[in-house]
């Protein structure tokens, strides 16, 4: 669809060598996408993104919550990334404001957090529950904060987790809901993997479905952000994503407008990349049953490789990992770091996990994060992997993790 889009009409659309080439329905789609765009993909469109994409978005999100959404809510981002710059850069104003965010965390909260000069407060997830979120945990980071004269504007949740994978059970998103509501913190739902739950036990349910859904949430602030990079077509070289803003005061909406503007659109191949995303072939489509088979195929593999390198490296002796119940990330725990590497590490200036990290790149080229990249509680030590790689490869790595966990130990034991 995105080529047809892109190659002038003589050469695409309009030739029956070339749509011939094509199943039926991709050519429908793409010229329904070229009358959205009358000037083509290399012009500007709409600050907010292309209206008839946006409506797709919506219809997507209506479905998905059964709650109806509003193209004029939605704005298409390059990637989650540029929606999530967008907003901090629009809530923060000067040193005093403070943005809640997981421990661990994805690290891009972080980053932009202190480089527009605010404060994060951190609230940690809790490994022994399975990475889930306390309220006294909330209440207490939140009071801290104020005592430190701190104006806490925003809290981040990353549902499915990065790194830690973890599924936000109904519960779980009621409290935190629940908790932005009543203190008036607006809430960021960072919800790229809301495609990647691989658990039988639970299913993504969005901070908006919530809010709608649950007593107390009513007044809630929420964007949520959505991207083209993870779920199964893993398409983050496109830069497509959209955010949603939820019950935003229409001056501060007005205030995001000029922000977009500022930047004066997101790239159109992520728009239209982002309306594919959301609007997969139909049932009733050619291209549907190998779009099935493919999406299938990926899902099914992700499910079995989250389990084999996670049950592969709770099967080592000294590490203990959390299941990956979405995403596409594991953050084990290492409990048997022996105390000489912690020594070394001291000596050397480097975190206990950055010398355990290049200590397995140098045994065995697998190159994985230090825990300490992302947050963890103190005295944790450990790192963070993925199943992104083909079967075999987990397969292998399994075996190579466990080779250098008793090289590591044995050296400094
Ligand atoms: C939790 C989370 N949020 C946001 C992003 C950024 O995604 P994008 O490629 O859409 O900018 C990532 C990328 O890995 C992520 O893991």
């Amino acid at each position: 669809v995105m080529a047809l889009c892109d190659l002038p009409a003589e050469f695409g659309i309009d030739n029956p060598a070339v749509t011939s080439a094509f199943p039926e329905d991709v050519v429908v789609r793409a010229r329904e996408m070229r009358a959205s765009m009358p000037s083509g993909t290399g012009a500007y469109t709409n600050s907010q993104g292309i209206l008839e994409f946006r409506q797709d978005i919506a219809d997507y999100i209506t479905d998905r919550d059964e709650h109806v959404a509003y193209p004029a809510n939605i704005f298409l981002t390059n990637g989650a990334s540029a929606g999530i710059e967008m907003v901090l850069n629009g809530l923060i104003s000067d040193d005093k404001d403070a943005i809640m965010i997981p421990i661990p965390q994805y690290p891009i909260y972080s980053a932009l957090i202190g480089r527009l000069g605010a404060r994060q407060i951190g609230y940690y997830l809790d490994e022994d529950l399975g990475w889930a979120v306390a309220k006294e945990e909330l209440q207490t980071r939140l009071d801290d904060a104020k005592k430190q004269g701190l104006n806490v504007k925003a809290l981040a949740m990353i549902n499915p987790g990065n790194p830690t994978g973890q599924v936000l059970s109904r519960d779980d998103l009621e409290v935190i809901c629940k908790f932005c509501a009543k203190n008036n913190i607006v809430l960021l739902a960072d919800e790229v993997y809301q495609r990647n739950v691989y658990t039988e036990e639970k299913t993504f349910t969005s901070a908006k479905k919530i809010a709608l859904e649950t007593p107390g949430c009513e007044c809630l602030q929420l964007v949520s952000f959505h991207s083209t990079s993870k779920g199964f077509i893993g398409e983050c070289g496109r830069r497509g994503g959209y955010m949603e803003l939820h019950h935003i005061d229409p001056y501060v909406q007005t205030q995001l407008y000029k922000l977009a503007s500022s930047g004066l659109c997101s790239g159109v191949p992520g728009q239209i990349m982002t309306s594919l995303m959301v609007k997969p072939p139909l049932p009733c489509g050619e291209s549907y049953d190998t779009f099935m088979k493919e999406e299938g195929e990926i899902y099914e593999s992700l499910k079995r490789r989250a389990k084999i390198l996670v049950d592969g490296l709770n099967s080592i002796d000294g590490i203990e990992c959390v299941q990956a119940e979405g995403a596409m990330y594991a953050f084990p725990r290492i409990t048997n770091f022996p105390e000489k590497a912690i020594v070394e590490a001291k000596a050397e200036g480097q975190s206990p996990d950055t010398l355990y990290a290049l200590s397995l790149l140098e045994e065995t080229g697998i190159c994985v994060v230090p825990a300490s990249g992302f947050g963890q509680a103190p005295g944790r030590i450990g790192f963070r992997t993925t199943f992104l790689p083909p079967e075999d490869k987990v397969i292998k790595a399994v075996g190579e993790f466990k080779r250098h966990h008793e090289l590591f130990c044995n050296k400094y034991s």
